[in-house]
Order: structure tokens, then sequence, then C-alpha cells
């Protein structure tokens, strides 16, 4: 069945190609995310390649464009059928380095922005009777590592979230948490303390492509109804 999926951080990296790959399931995709020319750039792949997508400009941590999002979506096709919560971002440091500020933002985009997308979308879901969340979360979502402190912390407070949800909800509403590894993506870019960033690329020689994440939400997504993949945690083989 074609559904409508939303998907944020659609420009780049695992959320491109979730958008790109669920578009050639046959699904209809609205993406979002900040940078309009990446965006339109994975529009016209998916039109090129036989698909339908609507782009929205989107910042996840401002709670009105989240619902401007997700309710221009449902009113343009009377429904909203999956949210994947994919934007995030990743300056890791430790936390001697006192990088407040990145902290902060990673706690508004990674877990305020995902908080955001459930409002927004929720109350749709309800009305429909049915809908599926899936929160691209991290094996900072399973383990923490140095460096990694704050972030790890929004990816537990991720699978928290996405677990409550899964808790609470009535049935006919799925929730699925998928934990990457590392993936080829601009995620390292978002680093700026020296050491974490060196550190970094070792750690981050051996990865897997994005498409790889892709399609596990796609086997989520593609499950009956009564089936509810609850989480799925996809590191490259090498990855220890
Ligand atoms: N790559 C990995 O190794 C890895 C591993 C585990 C988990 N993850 C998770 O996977 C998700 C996707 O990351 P990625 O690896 O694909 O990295 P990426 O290529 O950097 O993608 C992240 C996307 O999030 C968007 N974004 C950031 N801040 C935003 C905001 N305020 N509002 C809307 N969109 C925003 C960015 O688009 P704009 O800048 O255009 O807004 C970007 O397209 C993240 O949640 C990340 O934590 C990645």
């Amino acid at each position: 069945m074609k559904k409508i999926v939303l998907v944020t951080g659609a420009g780049s990296g695992i959320g491109r190609a979730t958008a790109l790959r669920l578009s050639r399931e046959g699904h209809h995709l609205v993406i979002g995310g900040r940078r309009e020319d990446r965006l339109a750039a994975v529009a016209e792949a998916i039109r090129n390649g036989g698909g339908s997508v609507d782009v929205r400009r989107l910042d996840v941590t401002d709670r009105e464009d989240v619902a401007a999002f997700v309710d221009g979506a449902a009113e343009e096709h009377g429904r909203v059928d999956v949210l994947v919560g994919n934007a995030g971002v990743m300056p890791l440091s430790r936390l001697d380095s006192l990088l407040v500020e990145e902290w902060d933002r990673m706690i508004d985009v990674n877990i305020r922005g995902l908080l955001h997308g459930i409002a927004a979308a929720l109350p749709h879901f309800q009305r429909q009777g049915e809908g599926h969340f899936v929160t691209i979360a991290s094996i900072g979502a399973h383990q923490v590592v140095p460096t990694g402190a704050v972030y790890c912390a929004t990816k537990y407070a991720a699978w928290a979230i996405t677990e409550g949800l899964r808790q609470e909800l009535d049935p006919g509403i799925r929730v699925t948490t998928v934990s990457p590894g590392v993936v080829e993506s601009e995620l390292a870019g978002t680093i700026t303390d020296p050491g974490a960033r060196e550190a970094m690329r070792t750690y981050r020689a051996a990865a897997i492509p994005p498409e790889a994440i892709a399609d596990a939400v796609a086997f989520a997504i593609g499950q009956p109804p009564e089936v509810d993949v609850n989480e799925l945690v996809v590191r490259p083989a090498r990855q220890r």
C-alpha cells in the first residue's frame, strides 16, 4: 500500500537514502531539512526514479515548523502514515572541553526535535487509528564512549522516548527504533573539537553505506499491520 512518509533531515546521509529507498517502494515522500538545495537534489533524484515527493524547509528545533511540516502533509494528502525522525547532529567532545553550546545543540536537535515530531504526528495517528513512528537512534543509545557522553545521552533519550511511546500507544500505531553503527554520512562533519575529530577518523574508518539503514527502515515499514518491528541495530560487521 502506498503510504505518506515524512522524513526529517532528508537532504543527506541516512535520511536521503531512506527517502530514495522508500520512494522506490512506491511511497509518497515528504522530505524536510534546513538546506533546501540538498532537499531539491534528493527530490530530483526521486522524481527521476518515477517517484513522488514534496519538499519542505524544516528546522526540527522549531516546534511550529515541525507542526507545519506534519499538518501540511496531512492537509495535502488527507493523512500521514509514517514519520521517520532522523534529523540529528553529533558534535562529539570530552565534557572537560566545555563546549556547552554544542551540548545544547544536540539536546535541541536530537531530543527536542524528535519530541516535536511526535507531538505533531501523534494526533493524526490517533485520529486515523494507525501510523508508524520510526526513530533513528544510534548504537550510542546502547553504549557510552569517551567524547560521546552528551551525544549518547541524547540517543539514550531517543530510545527511551520511542520505547515509552510503544508502551503507551494503541496497537494500531507502530513504533520502531533503528540504531545504526558507523555509517558513511556528513555526521562527523559537525565535530569541532580537534581531539574528538581525530579519534573519529580511526573509529569511523569501517563504515557501511546509508542504504543499509534505509533497508532496515523499509523492512520495518513493509511488515503487515499486526507486526511491529520494535528495534533494529545495524552495525558494520567489523565494528565492535
Ligand atoms: N552516520 C552514522 O554513523 C550514524 C550512526 C548512528 C546514528 N546516526 C544518526 O542518523 C541520523 C542521520 O545522520 P546521518 O548519519 O545521515 O548524518 P547527516 O548526513 O549529517 O544527516 C543529518 C541530517 O540532519 C539534518 N538536520 C540537522 N539539524 C537539523 C535541524 N535543526 N532541523 C532539520 N534537520 C536537521 C541535516 O540537514 P540540514 O543541515 O540540511 O538541516 C542532515 O541532512 C542522525 O540522527 C544520527 O545521529 C548516524
